[in-house]
């Protein structure tokens, strides 16, 4: 296991205050060079574009629409190596030492900021995505496959807001066709802490802690892939009320829904008499 795996109680201790970490070496540079290598080759084919589990974050995701901000759910199902590298055990390690000991993967995803264009990703709190009636104990560990610099796409943080409960978010833009969402009241960028790590580090963030990361101005592509962790959520007394995740009405939803349909009707053929 790498070093970078088990934190020191001042790392933990800042994580708890601050609501997120930064860390310059989890993993070994020739483990990144094989991770980008299989993130290229899956963004490059648009892997699980079909089943709506490839869509534009940021755009109204119409095909044949230029992405602003494509991202992949679950990309290791489409890229075993993934899988295979020593990643898995140094997040899961880091990951139990920050949630507690019955942390696990609850899911990944991979956002490519395209070079020279790929827009901001705005303020917002990942839970504002999440089940309204659930208790969290989660952080999501966010690790660039080349250096991250503020030029780039670096991580950007409000520190102390995973104290603040979640905030109303909207769809960006406030286009209900879009499925990424951003904070409704403005944040004052000058109480953001903008963290640039080389390859082969990573930044750990709250699921409540409001964060940001600028457009890529560079004329390489900024590649993110993020395993979010969790201990066993608990059922709230009382729900919270996400209505945003209601208002949206996303081509993403639609191809996922036809995908499902399709599934369905295949299913029926196959137990048809
Ligand atoms: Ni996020």
């Amino acid at each position: 296991m790498n070093n970078a795996a088990s934190l020191t109680p001042e790392q933990v201790q800042a994580y708890h205050r601050d609501g997120f970490l930064a860390l310059d070496a989890l993993i070994p540079l020739d483990e990144v060079e094989i991770l980008r290598e299989a993130y290229d080759r899956i963004f490059a084919r648009r892997a699980g574009r079909d089943e709506g589990d490839q869509f534009d974050l940021a755009g109204a995701d119409a095909d044949g629409e230029t992405e602003k901000l494509p991202q992949i759910l679950g990309p290791s199902r489409f890229a075993p190596e993934l899988k295979r590298v020593s990643l898995q055990q140094a997040a899961l390690a880091v990951a139990r030492q920050l949630l507690g000991p019955e942390a696990d993967l609850l899911g990944e995803h991979a956002i490519l900021k395209p070079a020279g264009y790929g827009v901001e990703t705005p303020w917002h709190q990942d839970e504002s995505y999440w089940d309204e009636s659930l208790e969290f104990n989660a952080l999501s560990l966010w690790l660039p496959l080349q250096e991250a610099t503020l030029e780039n796409g670096c991580m950007q943080f409000i520190p102390g807001s995973h104290k603040l409960g979640i905030l109303p978010h909207r769809p960006i833009g406030n286009d209900p066709r879009v499925h990424g969402l951003e904070v409704v009241e403005p944040v004052d960028p000058t109480k953001a802490v903008a963290c640039p790590i080389p390859a082969g580090g990573a930044t750990l963030h709250c699921s409540r802690t409001l964060h940001y990361a600028g457009p890529n101005r560079s004329s390489q592509p900024r590649r993110a892939y993020i395993m979010i962790f969790q201990t066993p959520p608990k059922k709230l007394d009382r729900p919270r009320d996400f209505y945003w995740l209601r208002q949206r009405r996303t081509a993403r939803e639609e191809r996922a829904a036809a995908a499902q349909a399709r599934e369905v009707a295949a299913s029926k053929e196959r137990t048809a008499p």
